[in-house]
């Protein structure tokens, strides 16, 4: 996961590295971002150093505004922890002051936000302050109590940073999955299937396996166990529990079928090859006249033959297909959810040039029981995320029979 931790201006900052430390031992990613005054206290080097990343330090440094990956923190982070949180900042998340990165980052993002208050105990105990708290757990802030004890200032009192263990575990307990996808077992198909024709010629297609790769990641961050079988592809896959590579449809075919009654969901999201050279040729075939005609077999429907399986048991996996249409798009779909016997149906058109194969948006239709969706065009992440949200809410109203 990708954390972000905003450091304010408190004496606690010097702990704000330990908790950075103890986030990447866990695994996780984390982009430091300081106020001003947080660099008072602690130097952004050192954060910059640990953190091997640069350390996000004022909104309007020059060039800092250009640079993408800076921007789109607010978009990729999968949680905010501001530790210490001192009053100034408190004051400013709740009434949504964004005068610098850190409080403007708090407005802009979506992920959960986990703060931890430092402040001298009279401050603490202060109406204002105690007001600003309330208003931001209702808000769904998280809060990681301050501890009791001496305080710099020489107070006795609460107002202590939280100790960098607790601050972890509590960022711990923020990201823990609670959804219905949580430790259901979960089977993405993603990219296209080649079709040898002789050791040098393949029949492929144009798809990248983004799609399917964000559907699998998706369903990892929401706690599934997810497997991802997926064609060729040059992209890097998600972490997942178990990746397996194939090549051909028939390699699909008996990866997919030799786990399904294992899982509570299938999402086939490859572009699964219909048709395969009858028999690859295993020598180079040679020019021959100005024409050639080629006899292809059709090859296994994945998805069709796992909707058979379904009818017939009566249980198995909740099945997802994909359409990729250029006409009568929703009503190709439909039909295809029918006759396949699938649960859901995502209708992808083709033939726009900002949706579907090789590039980063899509627009879909979610084709279900209950009619369909149209999403408007974004980023195919944010498409897996409205994707997985119908799986689970399909998964919540009918949970799959499966054998386990
Ligand atoms: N599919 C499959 N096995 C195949 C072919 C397709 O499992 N041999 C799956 C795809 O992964 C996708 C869905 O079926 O989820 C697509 O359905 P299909 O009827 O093949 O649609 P198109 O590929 O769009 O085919 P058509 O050319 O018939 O429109």
């Amino acid at each position: 996961m990708l954390i972000a931790v905003g450091v304010s201006g408190g004496i606690g900052a010097y702990k704000a590295v330990e908790v950075v430390r103890g986030l990447q031992r866990r695994g996780h990613d984390v982009v430091a971002v300081m106020t001003a005054n947080a660099t008072r206290f602690v130097g952004p080097i050192t954060f910059e150093a640990i953190t091997r990343r640069p350390v996000i330090t004022d909104q309007f440094e020059a060039g800092a505004n250009a640079d993408i990956e800076h921007i789109a923190i607010a978009s990729t982070i999968d949680l905010l922890i501001i530790a210490p949180a001192t009053a100034n900042i408190l004051g400013k998340l709740a009434n949504g002051i964004a005068d610098d990165f850190l409080s403007t980052l708090y407005l802009a993002t979506r992920a959960p936000v986990l703060v931890a208050p430092a402040m001298n105990t009279q401050m603490f105990a202060h109406e204002a302050v105690r007001s600003n708290l309330d208003a931001l757990a209702a808000r769904g802030v998280r809060f990681v109590e301050p501890g009791e004890g001496y305080l710099a200032c020489g107070w006795i009192g609460k107002g202590r940073l939280a100790e960098p263990d607790e601050i972890v575990a509590a960022a711990e307990d923020v990201l823990r999955p609670r959804g219905p996808l949580r430790s259901q077992r979960v089977l993405v198909t993603a990219g296209p299937t080649y079709e040898d024709v002789d050791p040098v010629r393949y029949l492929g297609n144009r798809s990248s396996g983004r799609m399917g790769f964000a559907i699998a990641g998706e369903a990892a961050r929401r706690g599934a166990e997810v497997t991802l079988v997926a064609g060729p592809t040059s992209l890097d896959p998600p972490p997942v529990r178990e990746l397996v590579r194939v090549r051909s449809a028939e390699q699909m075919h008996a990866a997919v079928l030799g786990r399904a009654d294992d899982m509570h969901v299938v999402v086939m999201a490859a572009a699964v090859a219909d048709y395969a050279p009858i028999e690859p040729s295993d020598q180079k075939v040679p020019k021959g006249g100005d024409t050639v005609t080629m006899v292809l077999k059709k090859t296994p429907d994945i998805l069709a033959e796992l909707g058979r399986r379904r009818i017939a048991s009566g249980g198995g996996p909740l099945l997802v297909g994909f359409a990729a249409e250029t006409e009568r798009v929703v009503a190709h779909a439909a039909a295809k959810r029918e006759s396949k016997h699938a649960d859901l149906f995502v209708a992808n058109d083709v033939s726009r040039a900002d949706a579907g194969f090789g590039v980063d948006t899509n627009a879909v239709t979610i084709v279900g029981p209950d009619g369909s969706e149209t999403l408007p065009l974004q980023s195919k992440s944010r498409v897996a995320i409205a994707i997985l949200d119908r799986i689970e809410a399909l998964l919540t109203a009918h949970p799959a029979k499966t054998s386990g």
